[in-house]
């Protein structure tokens, strides 16, 4: 959308919130944050857990605000705009962006696909993106907008002229997606992945597999729904789907609707033959991991999903890249190799961040793990499991944090590098351990901060020959 195009009239405005507003305001794009805003956007003051928009009315003006959305009276007269014609006085801020996202998804006549998923969401949605581009306007979430102001906020900015609008949806608690998913109103359902993520809040595997299965529950009968082939809790899932709704499962196994055939998988990338119902295409991606492959087949899935042939979508997730922190490689001090998963971290995306690292040639792999959060009482194990796969690629282990430190005496001896309670510390047990032409893979849940240590990592190897050896 170019930013002149008027996303929002002021009659509309008024007639999806039922605020009042005096001003006949132009609105381009929709905010929620000054620090992200454009000239011409509405500016709405959400109230969050930490801080409270309505702080920032005036700033979002000055900023170029053409119109911001607040509901708290005191606020707005502290800001002088009670009798601003660019006020939009509604009585709930947050209800009022839920029917902005109402209203403009009523009005969408283009489809709509949602994905969920223990991981991978962001990524086949971004990969969906850029494979449905030839064939019409794409709109999509931002990052992960993908909770109970994300999901608004996406179809709050859906433009009308769009063909396709593809919303992610996440989830930690039971019962979130459904309110979401309600939202949405997806023509196609996709669940990237069902695995151990957010276990501690939701209890089970099945139950996360209900939870998710809550998006299919939603689509009409013309929908059709996606996930990887034989994913746990798969009865679950086809226990929710409305009549007339198929599952596509996509993998390599001959019964799967969306067949992977022929995949190679090396450091560079993978290439692999699809076979959908729409037509078949030869696929492949510069960017590695047999995870990409699969969240491919159902981004190419799910094109078929809407009955275009695949392979224009192929040829455009050639060059896809994942978003920061989620597998991109760059060289450390020391020529060193990194493979950057700082993002986030849960047992299925340690598991296949160790098998992507295990494709690159090295001299030795590392990795360096900051804890899993979310898990409750299932953390110790979850972390102990993954001594299974560091041992079978042969990976010396640095970790930290305290649920990391199960992990870390679960390894043999041989793989255990070091532990330190702080991503911090761990860098200064890790740096004079790197050696020239090693790999190191560096994953954690946000909290466990391994940002800090790739940042430390980076900083320039100390030239002074004469630095005590057990520094
Ligand atoms: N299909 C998959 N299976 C396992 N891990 C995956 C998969 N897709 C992506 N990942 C990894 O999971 C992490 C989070 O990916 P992301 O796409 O941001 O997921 P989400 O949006 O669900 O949090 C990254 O480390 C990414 O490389
Ligand atoms: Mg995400």
């Amino acid at each position: 959308m170019s930013d002149t195009t008027i996303l929002w009239t002021r009659k509309d405005l008024q007639a999806a919130t039922g605020g009042q507003l005096a001003g006949d305001v132009k609105v381009h794009g929709v905010c929620i944050d000054t620090r992200t805003l454009k000239t011409g956007d509405l500016f709405i003051a959400l109230i969050g857990h930490n801080s409270d928009g309505h702080r920032y009315l005036g700033q979002a003006l000055e900023a170029g605000a053409s119109c911001v959305m607040a509901h708290d009276e005191a606020a707005i007269s502290t800001a002088g705009l009670t009798d601003d014609p660019r006020l939009l006085k509604v009585d709930d801020t947050m209800q009022a962006l839920e029917a902005l996202g109402r209203h403009r998804r009523s009005r969408f006549g283009g489809r709509v696909i949602a994905v969920t998923g223990s991981v991978g969401k962001t990524t086949t949605k971004n990969m969906l993106a850029t494979a449905l581009a030839p064939y019409g306007q794409v709109h999509a979430s931002v990052a992960s907008f993908n909770n109970h102001w994300g999901v608004p906020l996406t179809l709050a900015r859906l433009p009308e002229e769009a063909a396709f609008c593809i919303s992610e949806v996440g989830m930690n608690h039971p019962g979130e997606i459904a309110p979401l998913a309600a939202q949405i109103r997806p023509d196609i359902g996709i669940i990237s992945t069902i695995g151990n993520a957010h276990l501690g809040h939701m209890g089970s595997i099945d139950a996360i597999a209900k939870e998710k299965a809550t998006l299919f529950a939603v689509l009409p009968s013309s929908g059709i729904a996606l996930c990887p082939e034989a994913p746990q809790g798969l009865a679950l899932l086809n226990e929710a789907l409305p009549e007339g709704v198929p599952l596509w499962q996509a993998g390599t196994a001959d019964s799967s609707a969306i067949r992977m055939t022929g995949l190679a998988c090396t450091a560079e990338g993978s290439r692999f033959h699809l076979t959908t119902p729409r037509g078949d295409t030869d696929v492949e991606l510069t960017a590695p991991g047999p995870h990409l492959a699969r969240n491919a087949a159902l981004a190419l899935g799910a094109i078929a999903a809407l009955g275009l042939d695949p392979k224009a979508g192929a040829e455009a997730l050639c060059h896809f890249r994942p978003e920061a922190g989620r597998g991109q490689q760059r060289l450390l001090p020391g020529n060193v190799t990194l493979l950057d998963e700082s993002y986030n971290a849960s047992g299925p995306s340690i598991c296949a961040a160790i098998e992507t690292m295990a494709l690159m040639p090295a001299r030795r792999h590392l990795a360096a793990l900051g804890d899993i959060r979310e898990l409750g009482q299932f953390a110790d194990a979850e972390h102990r499991a993954l001594a299974g796969p560091l041992t079978e690629h042969d990976i010396l282990t640095f970790c930290c944090g305290s649920h990391m430190k199960s992990l870390y005496e679960a390894l043999p001896r041989s793989l255990q590098g070091g532990y330190a309670e702080t991503s911090a510390q761990l860098a200064s047990l890790l740096r004079p351990a790197l050696q020239d032409g090693d790999v190191l893979l560096v994953k954690g849940s946000l909290g466990s901060n391994m940002r800090a240590l790739i940042a430390l990592l980076e900083q320039p190897v100390p030239t002074t020959p004469h630095a005590p050896e057990s520094a």
